[in-house]
């Protein structure tokens, strides 16, 4: 499975025009370009700036590209013990929802697996200095890659910085750098939380670092020695279930041997990251937070019931980190927060730290922080946080996020694999996680590129991976709550069930058996540690009819109501698009796939769903989605969002609006 000359010249030329594009918008305006959002495929156009930003990326890229079979084989002779079969084609056989089986390594699958190339940090130069949990200390073997002969002349200093409240209305980006260079040599103690390192030799700076830290900060009010339980939510962006199992199975197989609990129905709410994560957050849907606590995208988010607040009450530390924090949950085009929402915040050193010393950036992230992978540094922030709070005892409630390892491509979580796992198994080796239920997770699949075009891309990206690793002492103690977890994983289920099981892991009396024994079917949420019935269906769990995984469907030909369908999406687009005379009118070019959902009845008839892949002009486009269309009459409705199947890079540029950015096509590169 190679990439030929020519798949890989696009790839290349591809790679390196976003690159440009997105490094003008993350440094120079952030209205600039969409991020969680898809991105066109932009010819090369400016390729002399693109010579100065990608240049160095492009043959890191070429020395990566050593593809082997192997990896591919490896891939495909391991899935033997993937999943029970036993339901007969069937992952979830329920009479309110039915989930088909699917196999990761599906022939139709097979041909986007590839390997990805791993990132190449600074080209190749290590860093001169490392961190443990207290200091920061030299690394002798990187001295020669540096041009040091006379280790004497280095002279390295660090200055500590910190985030900045942002003024209302204003972006919650800001840090202070101290003025003053703390000197040291070799290596030094650190009681600062995050640091810049700066070292000269011969009178020039040769190395520039950042390092972050988990110093003790005010426990007033936290409980410790009660023994709470500890919760600790790791989370890695756009990993579908079944990618996670064909990228990751190293990570999957040392957790399913620590019987870690898979949620198998588990779907998603909500388009991308932001509306698939509130409900987890604050069990509310994006459009419910306007009128409970988040007006409008000017606003900062300090009104939200964010679960971290419930846990902070109940005597936890918290603490809150993503990379790639550019485009993090609470940034990206919003303001973030006045007031630090936890505890510990990550984010301000990430994005502080991308900004400065970022590199390998591909799409829509850096890779690296000098020369660290940025999803590693997440994890080792992550570890030493947990050995901080166990060596003190402290209860704590954890919300990581990773992005920048799997956000844009499918194959990319692989480079991770290992990582994940290594992070994982010392977590539990050193006894870290004794006291801690661990909650592994993602928001969706992949949203975009060639598997969204296949029946089971489109599945795999409303179906994302959830996994529970509870402690021994939690298994015995809730011996209930631990059995309906293990029947759950059978059943439909969504992120605000597991909203729902967060404020059961932040008062585990809740879990006592006796509380246990009526379960109210019609909320919205239900915790997972509670039964979940049989007869759940998307309606009931809030899933609109786009996102529901649970419905059969079939393939149809292009009949005349197809099509009528297909003009109803496109009039809906236009329609969203009026009062924005810079967007060009679309017009249906073709109808690529339709799928009719099995008929639902409603009172006394019928329902007919078509799930639509069409292509408009002149953009290009390809959308997904639902329409509804009744026995009654002919008119069409369309349910949930319009999905955008392919990238639209700088096809919207003229617009800010990041949800219409979908569709925008700007009339200037109209001939
Ligand atoms: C951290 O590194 C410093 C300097 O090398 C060393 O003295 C210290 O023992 C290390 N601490 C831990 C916890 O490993
Ligand atoms: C180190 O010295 C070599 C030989 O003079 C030179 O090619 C290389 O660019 C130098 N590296 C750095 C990091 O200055
Ligand atoms: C590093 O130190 C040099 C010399 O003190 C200074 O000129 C430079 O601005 C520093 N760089 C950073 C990023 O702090
Ligand atoms: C380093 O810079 C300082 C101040 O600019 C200067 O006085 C000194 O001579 C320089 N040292 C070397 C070795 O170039
Ligand atoms: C520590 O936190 C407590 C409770 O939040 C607060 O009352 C106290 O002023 C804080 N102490 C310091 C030194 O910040
Ligand atoms: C948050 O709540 C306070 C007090 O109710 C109010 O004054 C403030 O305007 C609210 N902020 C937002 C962004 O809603
Ligand atoms: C059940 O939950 C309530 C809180 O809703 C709690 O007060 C009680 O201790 C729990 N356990 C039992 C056995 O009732
Ligand atoms: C069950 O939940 C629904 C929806 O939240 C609510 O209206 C109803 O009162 C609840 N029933 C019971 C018995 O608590
Ligand atoms: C689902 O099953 C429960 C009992 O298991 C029953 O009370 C309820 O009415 C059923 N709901 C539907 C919609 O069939
Ligand atoms: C779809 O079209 C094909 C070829 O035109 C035809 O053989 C088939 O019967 C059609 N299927 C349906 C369900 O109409
Ligand atoms: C068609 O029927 C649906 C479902 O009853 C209804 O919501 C919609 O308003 C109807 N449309 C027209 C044009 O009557």
């Amino acid at each position: 499975m190679k990439f030929s000359m020519s798949e890989y010249k696009q790839k290349s030329k591809y790679t390196m025009s976003v690159i440009y594009l997105l490094q003008k918008d993350t440094r120079c305006n952030t209205n600039g370009m969409e991020v969680d959002e898809t991105k066109v495929r932009v010819p090369l156009l400016f390729w002399i700036p693109i010579l100065f930003c990608g240049v160095l990326l492009f043959f890191a890229d070429v020395l990566e590209h050593q593809f082997t079979i192997r990896f591919t084989k490896s891939l495909f002779t391991t899935s033997g013990s993937f999943e029970d079969r036993s339901l007969a084609g069937f992952t979830i056989s329920n009479p309110g929802c039915k989930i088909p089986y699917m196999d990761p390594f599906d022939e139709n699958i097979a041909q986007f697996i590839k390997p990805p190339s791993k990132p190449m940090c600074n080209n190749g130069k290590p860093p001169l200095f490392a961190s443990n949990l207290t200091s920061i200390f030299l690394l002798e073997t990187s001295l020669p890659k540096y041009n040091v002969s006379d280790e004497n002349e280095l002279k390295c200093c660090y200055k500590p910085f910190w985030r900045r409240e942002p003024e209302n209305g204003e972006s919650d980006n800001k840090v202070v750098v101290d003025s003053e260079c703390h000197a040291f040599q070799k290596n030094t103690d650190i009681t600062e939380e995050f640091i810049i390192v700066n070292c000269t030799y011969d009178n020039t700076t040769i190395y520039i670092d950042t390092f972050s830290f988990v110093p003790l900060k005010n426990t007033t009010g936290i409980g410790t020695g009660d023994k709470k339980l500890n919760v600790l939510l790791i989370g890695l962006d756009a990993v579908s279930r079944l990618n996670l199992h064909r990228q990751m199975l190293k990570t999957v197989n040392y957790l399913q041997e620590q019987e870690a609990v898979e949620l198998l129905g588990y779907n998603k709410v909500g388009d991308n990251t932001f509306p698939n994560l509130m409900p987890v957050l604050t069990g509310l849907f994006e459009e419910e937070l306007k009128s409970s606590c988040w007006p409008s995208l000017t606003d900062h988010f300090d009104n939200c019931s964010f679960v971290w607040k419930l846990f902070k009450e109940r005597g936890y530390l918290t603490v809150y980190g993503e990379d790639a924090s550019w485009m993090g949950l609470f940034n990206y085009q919003r303001k973030g927060f006045r007031k630090q929402t936890t505890d510990y915040a990550y984010n301000y050193f990430n994005r502080f730290s991308e900004e400065l010393i970022g590199n390998s950036h591909v799409m829509n992230v850096f890779q690296c922080e000098g020369g660290r992978l940025i999803y590693k540094d997440l994890l080792d922030y992550i570890s030493k946080f947990v050995a901080t709070m166990n060596e003190k005892s402290l209860p704590y409630f954890g919300f990581f996020w990773g992005a920048s390892l799997s956000h844009d491509n499918l194959n990319m979580p692989n480079i991770g694999d290992q990582d994940y796992y290594i992070f994982f198994k010392k977590l539990l080796d050193e006894k870290l996680l004794d006291n801690t239920a661990l909650i592994f997770m993602s928001d969706h699949g992949i949203r975009w590129g060639d598997i969204r075009q296949t029946f089971q891309g489109r599945m795999e990206e409303r179906l994302p991976f959830v996994y529970l690793l509870l402690p021994k002492s939690f298994r015995q103690k809730h011996f209930v709550a631990y059995e309906n977890l293990k029947v759950n994983t059978r059943r439909l289920t969504t992120p605000f069930d597991l909203h729902e099981t967060l404020l059961d892991l932040a008062n585990t009396d809740l879990l006592d058996e006796e509380n246990l024994t009526y379960t109210n079917q019609s909320r919205r949420g239900i915790s997972f540690f509670r039964r979940i019935d049989k007869n759940r269906t998307c309606e009931d769990a809030a899933i609109t009819s786009h996102w529901c995984t649970c419905q059969q469907s079939e393939q149809i030909n292009i009949t005349y109501t197809v099509t009528e369908a297909a003009r109803s999406v496109v009039s809906n687009i236009n329609y969203m698009l009026r009062g924005y005379a810079q967007c060009a009118e679309l017009a249906l070019d073709e109808v690529i796939n339709a799928r009719i959902m099995r008929p639902q009845m409603t009172g006394d008839y019928k329902i007919f769903d078509y799930m639509l892949t069409l292509r408009t002009s002149p953009n290009q486009a390809v959308f997904e989605a639902t329409v509804r269309t009744t026995e009654k009459n002919n008119s069409f409705e369309i349910i949930g969002s319009i999905s955008r199947l392919n990238l639209y890079g700088k096809q919207s540029l003229c617009i800010t609006d990041f949800h219409l950015k979908l569709y925008c096509y700007c009339k200037k590169l109209l001939p």
